[in-house]
């Protein structure tokens, strides 16, 4: 059990509390990993803060900040002191997860890859697994704990270990052993000094690690859940098996005395090689989906919600698992080029701001959710937050069956104080359209004001100067809608807009309207509501004013808000006098008007520094317009680049020597899996584990080959490629399915008996698979499992082995451990700006390409000089030829393509697979002014070699963008490496 306790951070079953205040944890998922330019971080957390989160949850990957036992890195892209600052400026409470274990869909779930080689179960109590943990827990548990809220910094709250909640053949989990195990993990970060609650993530809800579970290992329970699943080829199928009804019960049973928190929530999902694109995952996690089963998670009430992934970002490097491809999109809120055009960003806007202005929700008790109650019919089911000491309650209405498309109309009679009402009181119906859910209110107080009802749903509300209030609410195209407000207030106008019903009921003023693109605004003495279309709603934007020390950008429900309508992004506003100050950014010439500010008489708006031009809008709002206007700007043709090109697969010459390599000598393997060779073939038992793998294998002949068999293992979506000297013999193209493959490979002409012969073969590595606990399934090797050549022993073959430059002693400690391979060209370091190239041949990937199986290694470079103040995404776009198009017969259909911008691996394409054509690449590790440089290895699997159907270098809409222009993230040059062989 966790002692410690601290007055920054405090609990009751309802909420936490932060510095004494009720807040709702919003939090979104980002890990700085998969975005390497730390100046770019605050963009994301300025995305996540606008759009009304008041957190971020983040994973450290172990493997990528000790590759190499005993040196963990922690500068440059690996620098988390930026990353807390950077929040700290955006004003985001920080959940840190630092594993050891994170899944995540990284390779080894971030186990490194030399702790895969120990004999230990990972995730064990087994000693000698455990200290291997024990450096990175230390030295990563200092980095966050400097970062706590104690000090100052964003972290409120630690997760230990992830989603630890199953053992294998165990049926009383967790049994002593896994307590030991968590007991472990959690005292590494006591030990540290983390002093803010702990909180775990258990993916069964069977109540592991709760408090008064009796395990006892955390302080905060947290359950994990993704119930649209992960079939994205099908993004309008949603299962139905896994819709959660009621999880307040679960929440009750499991942990009474925490506030209900959701570790991780669906917020996209995740597709593998051959599958198809991430686009699709934002599909089938689409605003939709957010407002069905968010608002289903806010009907049980949730008061910490972390949506996984917020922004996914890219397995650049190599540094995913093998059932993903380069992008880690995840079809997030915010795309992988930092984009926010995905409905579902506009979606949780208007949801997370909604409660972060109802404090009764942080308080409100959730009841079940019944078919049919409060008047509705029996396809629509009810959920209840009932006001706890507020008079507050909210109805969370959706379809019975979660995945419905019906349209269906309905009434809700509920008691609010002016008794009870069936609603709508003026005639008609409310409805509720296909895959939609509602948020309705009843005695809902604006500071004051009472607003006795509303069927349309709330984006937020603020107080302007003296007793002024403004309130925005919005409802779905065409639907019906109704609110109420006490007639005591006075006599309501209408100032904007029209076709609103007014009436008098008893004690109310009744407001019935139908939602249209038009807004209407009406007046009531010191109230304004504003009743808009949602998608109107999206565009504006409730920002918190700074407030002073501590609070400074945190959210607090104490802060005072500005409503700002307009712009693609508003990312923060500040006061200064009489002038709004405004960081923002635009994509078309756009209006802005200012709807609500606590100043008497605005005087001016400044726009990234800009003061605009302004006036006043009939209702006396101040407004002003900032203009779009393209810049001109240049991408070059990257088919025109003077490219230089070099064979990278020396190693099929006879003249190549390779007693450089490592030797395949250990008879012994600690690995799970028995060997089926004489001596380990294992490319992890050599330190390898990552990018590729290179086998040759020395033999003499004996006149009678006729074939090798061969069993290889890559991970899903590889590949491999195998040569007799420089014979080609055959490949593996892959397919999304397989990690391993048997292969028998024919000797085309006899060999002369007692001559010496070298098989080389070239293995992709896809990453190591994740953990399922106590399996030790995540060590699955990678290389050559088995093999047998006809007519020999095996022992008559020994084998050497290269994979990146150094193993776990890698070159690259900028670009990390993961993110070279075994090609030759990577050995030499090739792939880094301003290689040796001069005496290279001059030939293009895309017009000339290899005439032959094999790998060539491209180089280029060019300049950009993008204009200031504009944010331009851009992306490398491959043109895939398929069997049927007209090179088919010049063209191989099998080649595989790694792209390295400035040394950093952003994108690995399979043209015989897919899906990923198109990858984004962010600035700073692209110069968007200056020099690049582009590499690119072209491995031809097939006979007749290969050539790129099309490369591209494609910019995205250019953003008119107050963001911060990032320093370009290290990019060392290339230098010879003394070693490299
Ligand atoms: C969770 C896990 C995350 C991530 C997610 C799927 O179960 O905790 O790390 O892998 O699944 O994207």
């Amino acid at each position: 059990m966790k002692l410690t306790r601290i007055v920054e951070v405090t609990w009751d079953k309802h909420s936490l509390f932060v510095r004494g205040e009720r807040i709702m944890v919003f939090s979104g998922e980002f890990h700085p990993f998969r975005l390497p330019v730390p100046d770019l971080w605050l963009d994301i957390f300025e995305k996540i803060k606008s759009m009304g989160f008041t957190g971020v949850s983040f994973y450290v990957d172990w493997g990528l900040v000790e590759g190499n036992p005993g040196h963990v890195s922690t500068d440059g892209i690996w620098n988390l002191e930026e990353f807390f600052d950077a929040a700290v400026q955006a004003g985001l409470y920080l959940i840190a997860r630092p594993g050891p274990y994170i899944n995540a869909e990284t390779s080894a779930g971030g186990i490194p890859g030399w702790v895969l080689r120990q004999n230990a179960t990972i995730r064990s109590d087994n000693p000698e697994y455990l200290n291997t943990t024990t450096n990175y827990m230390s030295i990563m548990g200092r980095i966050i704990e400097k970062a706590q809220i104690t000090h100052g910094g964003p972290v409120i709250l630690v997760q230990p270990e992830n989603e630890y909640s199953t053992w294998p053949g165990v049926t009383d989990f967790p049994t002593s052993m896994n307590r030991k195990y968590m007991d472990f993990v959690e005292k590494q970060l006591l030990a540290a000094g983390i002093t803010v609650p702990l909180i775990v993530n258990d993916n069964l809800a069977l109540g592991y690690w709760a408090p008064g579970s009796g395990l006892g290992a955390v302080d905060i329970y947290g359950i994990d859940s993704y119930p649209l699943r992960y079939d994205c080829a099908h993004p309008t199928v949603w299962p139905t098996y896994r819709f959660p009804y009621d999880w307040q019960v679960v929440h009750e049973r499991e942990s009474p005395g925490t506030p209900f928190a959701i570790g991780e929530f669906q917020g996209g999902s995740g597709e593998g090689w051959g599958g198809v694109i991430e686009e699709k995952c934002g599909e089938l996690v689409n605003e939709e989906a957010a407002r069905v089963v968010y608002k289903n998670n806010y009907s049980f009430g949730v008061k910490l919600f972390n949506i996984y992934m917020t922004y996914g970002g890219t397995n650049w490097g190599n540094l995913g698992y093998q059932g993903g491809y380069t992008s880690y999109d995840y079809g997030a809120a915010i795309t992988e080029e930092r984009g926010i055009w995905r409905e579902k960003f506009s979606e949780q806007k208007l949801e997370a701001n909604f409660l972060k202005v109802s404090p009764a929700y942080l308080t409100a008790t959730s009841g079940l959710g019944i078919n049919g109650s409060y008047g509705a019919p029996a396809s629509i089911a009810v959920t209840p937050l009932v006001g706890n000491g507020t008079r507050t309650n909210f109805y969370v209405v959706r379809h019975a069956d979660f995945s419905s498309t019906d349209n269906t109309q309905y009434n809700l009679t509920v008691s609010t104080s002016i008794g009870k009402v069936s609603i709508p009181q003026l005639g008609a119906s409310l409805i509720l359209n296909g895959r939609d859910s509602k948020f309705h209110v009843t005695d809902y107080d604006l500071d004051g004001i009472n607003l006795i009802y509303s069927t349309a749903e709330i984006l937020s509300w603020a107080r302007g100067p003296g007793s002024t209030r403004v309130l925005v609410l919005y409802g779905g195209a065409g639907e019906l809608h109704e609110f109420a407000i006490s007639r005591h207030l006075g006599d309501p106008a209408m100032i904007e807009g029209n076709n609103v019903t007014i009436q008098q009921k008893g004690p109310a003023w009744v407001v019935q309207w139908q939602v249209q693109p038009n807004r209407s605004v009406i007046r009531v003495s010191d109230l304004e509501i504003y009743l808009l279309w949602r998608n109107e709603a999206y565009t504006y934007w409730p920002m918190e004013l700074p407030a002073s020390h501590p609070i400074g950008n945190f959210s607090s429900p104490t802060k005072e808000l500005v409503l700002v309508k307009g712009a693609y992004l508003i990312r923060n506003v500040k006061l200064v006098g009489k002038q709004l100050w405004l960081s923002g950014d635009i994509n078309a010439t756009t209006e802005i008007e200012v709807i609500s500010t606590p100043v008497d008489q605005l005087e001016g708006l400044v726009f990234n520094g800009q003061q605009l031009k302004t006036s006043h809008t009939a209702t006396g709002k101040l407004s002003a317009k900032i203009d779009y206007m393209l810049p001109t700007f240049e991408v070059p043709n990257l088919s025109n680049l003077r490219w230089k090109y070099m064979d990278s697969l020396p190693e099929i010459k006879s003249s190549y020597n390779d007693s450089a390599w490592k030797t395949c000598d250990k008879a012994i393997s600690h690995n799970p899996r028995d060997l089926d060779t004489p001596m380990s073939l294992y490319s992890m038992d050599y330190g390898f584990h990552t990018g590729s793998l290179l086998y040759r294998g020395h033999f003499f002949a004996n006149a009678r080959e006729s074939y090798i068999w061969l069993n290889i293992s890559g991970g899903t979506g590889f590949g491999h490629s195998v040569w007799l000297d420089d014979k080609f013999l055959g490949s593996w193209p892959g397919t999304g399915a397989k990690a391993t493959i048997t292969q028998n490979l024919t000797i085309p002409e006899a060999l002369s008996s007692g001559t010496p012969h070298i098989f080389t073969i070239l293995i992709d590595h896809m990453g190591q698979d994740e953990e399922a606990p106590g399996t030790d399934a995540i060590k699955f090797p990678k290389g050559i499992l088995g093999y047998q050549l006809s007519n020999h022993d095996q022992s008559d073959i020994s084998w050497r082995l290269t994979g990146n430059l150094g193993g776990e002693e890698y070159q690259d400690l900028s670009r990390g451990p993961l993110n070279e391979g075994a090609m030759y060209a990577e050995r030499q370091g090739y792939h880094y700006p301003n290689p040796p190239s001069s005496d290279w041949t001059v030939s293009s990937p895309i017009k000339n390409g290899i005439s032959q199986a094999g790998v060539g290694f491209y180089t280029a470079s060019f300049q950009l000089d993008f204009p200031s103040g504009w944010d331009i995404p851009l992306n490398i776009v491959f043109t895939t030829f398929t069997s049927g198009t007209s090179q088919h017969d010049e063209l191989g259909l099998n080649y595989r393509c790694q792209i390295y911008i400035n040394g950093y691996q952003y994108g690995k394409y399979i043209n015989n697979l897919g899906p990923q054509k198109s990858y984004p690449i962010p600035e700073g590790v692209i110069n968007h002014n200056g020099v690049n440089y582009i590499a690119l290895t072209l491995w031809a699997q097939d006979a007749e070699g290969a050539r790129i159907g099309g490369l591209d270098l494609v910019a995205s809409t250019a953003i008119r963008s107050g963001y911060s222009k990032p320093r370009p993230a290290p990019q060392p040059s290339w230098v010879a490496r003394s070693d490299a062989y």
